[in-house]
């Protein structure tokens, strides 16, 4: 089905959805000794991308922007990724089965073609996972449910020595990534001392911050869910405070989906 308009760069092309992420080759663009890092996020038109749950109290990713379609393409850009960067929220949250997810790529049927496709591409069946956290408050059965990779803690000096060792103790590698809190700089070095090449952050806007203050994230690809949600407890795609940075638009498409109207808009980092 061709219900993908492209609108930037303008070619008036019409094409179906699948693909047109994983074309990309996120997993070769880094230079040799760099890391290339991208973020990707869904929001409402009034910049929501989650929202307080009233009864539980936990910010969630409301049913009212979540979609498949979004979600097909947001496994297309885990499909590219040698490490994916999440926070310690994340593992809370799977721990009392509030997560989006497990970690992708993702093993139904329809995502086949991805873990095919890193098999070809002579990638690991799963990016590895680096989780952000000063606090280390990571529930051991959220943390259990990833044995099938490498997982890196990352946090910074003030990190409580105890946590520490007990994460040691169970398997995880630690790193120190900053003074008051984990640096983007130091985190990037830490990543390419790894030898990854591509790194994905699903994180929300405090790690998002942490990158884009530094300017290590390369690309943002930001899907705009044509709705509107309004509601005062939300969180949007960056929080803190920074100088202004400049993004050049890379490409935008509309989904025409008459069920989940949306743009996927990818987008450069100016340094
Ligand atoms: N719609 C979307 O596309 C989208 C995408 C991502 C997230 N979200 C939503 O946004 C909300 C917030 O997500 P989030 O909690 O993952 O966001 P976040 O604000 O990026 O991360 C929060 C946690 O990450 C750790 N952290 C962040 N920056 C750090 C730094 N520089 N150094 C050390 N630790 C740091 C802290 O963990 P500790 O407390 O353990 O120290 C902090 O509590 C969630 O509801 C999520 O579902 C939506």
């Amino acid at each position: 089905m061709t219900d993908i308009l492209q609108l930037h760069p303008r070619t008036q092309l019409q094409c179906s959805l699948k693909g047109i992420y994983l074309k990309l080759n996120l997993h070769q663009i880094a230079a040799p000794s760099e890391l290339f890092m991208y973020a990707n996020y869904i929001s409402s038109v009034d910049g929501r991308i989650a929202l307080r749950d009233a009864e539980s109290g936990e910010y969630m990713v409301p049913d009212s922007i979540a979609n498949k379609r979004d979600w097909r393409l947001y496994q297309e850009l885990a499909a590219q990724a040698d490490v994916m960067i999440t926070s310690a929220r994340y593992f809370r949250q799977l721990a009392i089965g509030k997560a989006q997810d497990l970690l992708p790529v993702g093993t139904a049927p329809e995502y086949t073609d991805l873990t095919e496709w890193r098999a070809q591409q002579g990638l690991n069946p799963q990016p590895d996972v680096v989780i952000i956290s000063n606090s280390l408050e990571l529930p051991a059965r959220a943390l259990a449910q990833l044995h099938d990779r490498r997982v890196i803690v990352c946090t910074s000096e003030q990190a409580d020595d105890k946590k520490v060792n007990q994460l040691k103790a169970s398997g995880l590698t630690v790193l120190i990534a900053g003074h008051q809190q984990v640096e983007g700089k130091q985190l990037k070095q830490q990543l390419i001392e790894f030898g990854y090449r591509s790194a994905y952050m699903i994180a929300g806007p405090a790690v998002h911050h942490t990158l884009i203050s530094e300017q290590v994230l390369d690309h943002l690809f930001l899907t705009t869910r044509l709705n509107l949600l309004a509601g005062d407890a939300f969180h949007t795609i960056l929080n803190g405070n920074m100088s202004a940075t400049e993004l050049e638009l890379l490409s935008l498409y509309l989904d025409t989906d008459i069920s989940s109207q949306q743009l996927f808009a990818q987008y450069r980092l100016k340094r």
